[in-house]
């Protein structure tokens, strides 16, 4: 029906404190729970036939979590990818106030999270810079980009970035400048798309061409697609979304992933999903498909770049 597959961001399942909108039970949160709880995602997950998993080692102890999943269960078939570039500081401590993680895209914290980070090898199929951005001068970094180019060579993955904010464009445009003996040296790029921020649609749709992967990050805007009266620019967008919940019988969530997959079609969308029901919810996207009047409707509901990144920096970590 597609070629979109839909993987598993371990974001909300490696660490306390992380973007939460609607208000949430009571829940254990300490490391052995989170733990248990990680493990378990994993293991259903893999079930429902998930095979692409996304890490980063700023997600609080997500990427500790995964290594001890992939090495106990031993899967061939799964495709790993993490990130250097921000390293958590939060420390598991409840109600943090400061940055929960800390930008560096220096050669040595390169070269000191890929040492840890290389443990998922070779199930360590996609190895990115964590929110590459023009100001942190990283895709002009030569050390920084050699070093990629190493491991490139040396252990056959792909290299990839992962954008966010108003320049997302700008930043893939100059991921894409970036090659080695006349060779690209990004092949993946993990990128911000949902019914609100579509700015990257053209971008995205000229790197599938070009036979890039394409990850979608944040395919619910962090929650933001769930009515809610917080968010007044997206009230006949709501009304929209709960129309089509009815017809098709699913939730918002899979309304929301599946406009990206029939409007898109990248590679892999990753589902941010803090338990196995969410993720069971939003797997209902593969099993229909909106029509090409939904479609565009849905495309009118987007808002600009400035607007929805200004807002997404508001919410709160709990
Ligand atoms: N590279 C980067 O800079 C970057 C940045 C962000 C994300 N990512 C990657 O992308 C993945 C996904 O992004 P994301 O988690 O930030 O955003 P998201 O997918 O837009 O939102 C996920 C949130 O939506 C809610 N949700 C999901 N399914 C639901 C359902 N069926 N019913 C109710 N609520 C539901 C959950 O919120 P509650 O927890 O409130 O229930 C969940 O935490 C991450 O895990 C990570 O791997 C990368």
């Amino acid at each position: 029906m597609s070629s979109t597959k839909i993987g598993l961001g371990l974001a909300a399942l490696g660490r306390p404190d992380y973007i939460n909108i609607r208000p949430e039970a009571e829940l254990n949160k300490s490391v052995e729970a989170f733990k248990t709880n990680a493990l378990k995602v994993l293991d259903e997950s893999y079930a429902l036939g998930i095979r692409d998993f996304d890490v980063a080692p700023s997600y609080g102890l997500g990427e500790q979590f995964l290594q001890d999943w992939n090495d106990s269960r031993n899967h061939k078939n799964v495709n790993l990818s993490t990130k250097f570039g921000y390293t958590y500081v939060a420390n598991w401590e409840i109600g943090f106030t400061g940055k929960h993680e800390i930008k560096e895209h220096s050669i040595e914290k390169l070269n000191e999270q890929w040492e840890i980070s290389k443990a998922l090898l070779p199930n360590l199929k996609i190895y990115q810079i964590h929110s590459a951005t023009l100001d942190s001068g990283v895709l002009t970094n030569n050390a920084v980009l050699s070093k990629l180019h190493e491991i490139k060579q040396a252990h056959h993955l792909k290299i990839g970035i992962s954008s966010s904010g108003t320049e997302q464009i700008k930043i893939i445009e100059e991921a894409e400048n970036v090659s080695f003996n006349g060779e690209d040296l990004f092949d993946s790029y993990q990128v911000t798309f949902n019914i609100f921020e579509q700015s990257t649609f053209e971008i995205l749709k000229q790197l599938l061409a070009k036979g890039k992967t394409i990850i979608i990050k944040e395919a619910l805007a962090n929650g933001r697609v769930f009515k809610n009266d917080t968010f007044t620019a997206y009230k006949s967008a709501y009304n929209y979304l709960e129309d089509l919940s009815n017809k098709y019988n699913v939730g918002v969530d899979a309304i929301a992933i599946r406009f990206i997959i029939d409007s898109l079609e990248p590679s892999i969308i990753l589902s941010g999903a803090s338990n196995t029901n969410q993720l069971k919810e939003n797997l209902k996207a593969l099993n229909f498909k909106l029509n090409k009047k939904e479609i565009s409707k849905l495309k009118s509901f987007a808002v600009s770049p400035q607007h929805y990144w200004q807002e997404r920096s508001d919410l709160e970590w709990n």
